[in-house]
């Protein structure tokens, strides 16, 4: 546990408030769990409660672990409650703005001076969040993983007001969680991993709305060719499909046309499919998930690395992060076992730029244009990693 913090309060009891009280409670902190009713917030402590169970059963834990941990947790839905002695308020509440300057304008007037708040979110400025508090020198941006028991990253993310101790802080909060804090420097849209992620998903559901490949062939081909834990569908399915596209409108409205959502993201949105949580999105969780392994192309493998490539590039570009920062965040936050980069240089960077030309010329999408420092790399001969002496 960190000296300066005995107390954390967590805003929104959802897939991932849950999931960081959890966490928070493992290593030791007192927390309160805030939702905006006793169904919801119950319903999150329930889900805490089986993800405990699931460990100790897992032997990842011990059962006096668990029973500790749960007891460190009070679920509460008064927001002064919650938050009145914490020393650190966690904002995990609904990727809206208008929810979330609600939340801030209320947690000011009951939170302590000295608290810092961090907010969870996975796409919004935290520049902008920072300034509908009256603390933008103690905020800044504390991004888990879904499911955050389990990811080993956090993004540490600086506004533009953020002070020095805060950052420090908050690094050494998600170090006492074990996890591995990595800073993110500016409003980046979409920090380092959901900058790369995000986007591969809307590939594999533009392959499947455009008739080119089923969602088994690009599920199999994203864990069995490029050997990742889960299909792009499935992680869809985990982190729920709204939240996806919540990301991905925020990169198309910041960044441009190459991130537009696949309307096929889209309707399951609207259809109420959202992944695990309601229980159905490109999956039926009743079933369970079969991902066969004969199903993985070698086409489609190119293709996702390919966009990962050139969402690589323009990180480096924007001096958001270097490749080996990108390929660390990528393993620690979403499992993989190759970085993105890692896996560009073992296909060939100009196998990749040509994939991307013809892709784009057959598509006329803006999502294949080929940024000007990879095609610079892929004609140099070069890699994004020095490659290994021979
Ligand atoms: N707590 C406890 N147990 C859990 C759990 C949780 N929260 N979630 C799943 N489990 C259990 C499952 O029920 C299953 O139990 P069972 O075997 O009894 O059915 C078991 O864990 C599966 O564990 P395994 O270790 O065998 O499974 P995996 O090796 O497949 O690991 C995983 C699961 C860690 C989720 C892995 O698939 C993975 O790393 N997936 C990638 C997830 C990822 O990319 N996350 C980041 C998404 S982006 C994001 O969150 C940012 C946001 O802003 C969008």
């Amino acid at each position: 546990m960190d000296a300066e913090i005995d107390s954390v309060a967590v805003l929104g009891a959802g897939s991932m408030g849950h999931g960081i009280a959890e966490v928070a409670a493992l290593a030791g902190y007192e927390v309160r769990l805030r939702d905006i009713s006793e169904d919801l917030v119950q319903r999150g402590y329930e889900q805490i409660e089986w993800s405990l169970d699931k460990l100790s059963e897992k032997s990842q834990i011990s059962d006096g672990d668990a029973a500790a941990a749960l007891s460190r947790i009070e679920p509460v839905v008064d927001l002064e409650a919650a938050a009145s002695d914490a020393d650190v308020v966690v904002e995990a509440v609904p990727e809206r703005m208008e929810v979330k300057r609600e939340v801030y304008a209320e947690l000011e007037s009951v939170a302590d001076d000295d608290a810092v708040f961090v907010s969870n979110t996975s796409s919004l400025s935290i520049g902008e969040l920072a300034g509908v508090t009256d603390r933008p020198e103690r905020f800044c941006g504390m991004h888990f993983f879904n499911p955050p028991v389990r990811m080993e990253l956090v993004e540490v993310v600086a506004g533009p007001d953020t002070a020095a101790g805060t950052l420090d802080l908050v690094a050494e909060l998600a170090t006492s969680m074990g996890k591995t804090p990595v800073r993110v420097h500016g409003d980046t849209p979409g920090f380092v991993v959901n900058r790369v992620l995000v986007p591969l998903l809307n590939e594999g559901a533009w392959l499947v709305h455009r008739g080119e490949a089923t969602v088994a062939e690009v599920d199999a081909t994203a864990r069995f060719e490029l050997a990742l834990p889960m299909g792009a569908f499935e992680l869809a399915d985990q982190v729920g499909i709204d939240v996806a596209v919540h990301v991905l409108e925020h990169l198309h409205q910041q960044l441009g046309d190459a991130y537009e959502p696949c309307p096929l993201l889209v309707e399951k949105v609207d259809a109420g499919a959202l992944g695990k949580k309601s229980g159905e999105g490109f999956y039926d969780y009743d079933e369970g998930v079969d991902v066969p392994a004969d199903a993985a192309r070698d086409d489609v493998a190119d293709v996702l690395v390919a966009v990962m490539a050139a969402e690589v590039a323009a990180l480096v570009d924007a001096d958001v992060a270097d490749a080996a920062a990108i390929d660390r965040a990528l393993e620690l936050g979403a499992g993989f076992s190759d970085g993105p980069a890692a896996m560009a240089d073992d296909r060939g960077l100009d196998a990749l730029v040509a994939t991307l030309d013809d892709r784009r010329e057959e598509t006329d999408a803006p999502r294949y244009d080929v940024p000007a420092s990879l095609r610079d790399r892929a004609e140099s001969g070069g890699r994004f990693h020095a490659a290994a002496p021979s």
